[in-house]
This record gives C-alpha cells, structure tokens and sequence, in this order.
C-alpha cells in the first residue's frame, strides 16, 4: 500500500542571530491510509515543528513532505490553504478557534472559503456539532465553553471539509484526565468511521496508547518502538 503521509529526511533547522537550531534531524516517516500513528516525544524534541511541516503550515530546511502523491515543497504558498483545507484537518491544544465567533460560526469557518452557501454551512456545522455531543451549545462563544467543549468544536472544525487526514497537536494537553478521555475515544472513533488517517504528537504516554503504531521523537529523530541509545 502507497503511504498517504511520507516525510524523506526532513531537515528543520531555525537562525537566531547568528546562532543556528538544528530542530529535526533527518526524519523519515510513513503513514499509511487509516492508520493512527502517534508520536511520544518529550518537550522541545520537535514534535510540533515536524507536525507544522506535515501539514504544510511551515516549509523544511531540507526534504519532502509528500501527501497524497503532492510533494507540499511544489505547492506555491498562494496555493497552500487551499491544499490544506481539501486534505487536511488540524486539530491544536489550544483549539485556536476564534473568540467572537459562536461555536457553529467557528465549525464553518472553512467552508466560506470554499464558497459553500450558507444553508449548507449551517446544515453541515450543526450535524457535525450534534455528533460532538454539543447540539445544545451552537450558539456559545469558545469563552462559554469548557476545554473539553472546546477541544469538540475544533475537532469538528477540522472534520468538516472531510479531510482524508487529521493532524492533531497534543490536543488533551490542557485537559484534565476525564476529559483527555473523553476527547480521544471522540477523536479516534470519529476518524476510524470515516476511515480517516490520523497523525497526533504528545509527550503522555497515556495518550499514545490510542495509537496503532507510536513513534519516538527523540531530539528531532525519529525512532521506530523505542528511542535509541
Ligand atoms: N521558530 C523557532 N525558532 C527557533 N527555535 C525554535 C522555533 N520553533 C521551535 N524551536 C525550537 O525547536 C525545538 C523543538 O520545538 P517544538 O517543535 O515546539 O517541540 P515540542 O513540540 O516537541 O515540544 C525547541 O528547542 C524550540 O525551542
Ligand atoms: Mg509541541
């Protein structure tokens, strides 16, 4: 089977002043179709630069990001959120949504872009929104929400183009542990009925057990089961 995600020695380094930060170092990754991979790393091993990349959010140094056959490093930036709002879903700790709009305006937000007319939008937002179990909340701003319903307004965010591909940054970091349950049995059933492919990074080891495969990050290279050395 082709991978739906490929990364080929990824070299992420950063400048500052005239220091330079190798962040990854050299990652090479398959992901394959409906797969759950998640990668366990401590902090600042590079998890979220690499997912940043994956998702064509920031470019490498150095290697491909190939998605879906698209080498991203081919993409011009002009042409970059459309590409990303067609393949993929992101979802982040800190839900990233925007706080003057309702719940349902947030869910939609991609499909203006897409000119969906408004009809549908609201049709589409508040089906997913009622599959999140936040029927009853449409209408509340993220700041009338708890974490948790928060973190099931992003997720439905990042479901409603129907994306093949869910990228998910520590998305239970600012959760307590009930929560954190909550959200990922959400997230993983979610993805595994519409056959989705779902890359999440964490540094809880709790949290990788809802993977099917766990990686290692270990400052910027990836290790397959268990860290080297
Ligand atoms: N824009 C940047 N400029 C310089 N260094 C950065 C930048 N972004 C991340 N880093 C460095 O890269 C390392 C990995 O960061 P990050 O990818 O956020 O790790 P993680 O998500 O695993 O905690 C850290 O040492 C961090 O300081
Ligand atoms: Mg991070």
């Amino acid at each position: 089977m082709e991978p739906i995600i490929k990364a080929e020695n990824i070299i992420k380094k950063y400048r500052l002043g005239n220091q330079v930060v190798s962040v990854l170092n050299g990652i090479d990754l398959k992901i394959y179709p409906g797969e759950i991979l998640v990668i366990l790393g401590t902090s600042g091993s590079g998890k979220t630069t690499f997912l940043n990349l994956a998702a064509g959010l920031e470019r490498p140094t150095r290697g491909n990001i190939v998605i879906e056959g698209n080498n991203l490093n081919k993409i011009s930036e002009k042409n970059m959120a459309a590409f990303r709002r067609k393949y993929i879903g992101f979802v982040f700790q800190l839900y990233n949504l925007l706080p003057s709009l309702t719940a349902l305006e947030n869910v939609v937000l991609p499909l203006v872009f897409e000119g969906i007319p408004s009809r549908e939008r609201e049709k589409r937002g508040r089906d997913l929104l009622k599959q999140m179990g936040l029927g009853d909340r449409l209408r509340h701003k993220p700041g009338e929400l708890s974490g948790g319903q928060r973190q099931r307004v992003s997720i439905a965010r990042a479901l409603i183009n129907n994306p093949r591909i869910i990228f998910a940054d520590e998305p239970t970091g600012n959760l307590d542990s009930k929560t954190t349950e909550e959200i990922l049995k959400l997230l993983t059933a979610t993805v595994r009925e519409k056959g989705q492919t779902l890359l999440m990074v964490t540094h809880d080891t709790e949290v990788a057990g809802y993977g099917d495969r766990i990686v290692e990050m270990v400052d910027g290279k990836i290790f397959n089961g268990k860290a080297g050395g």
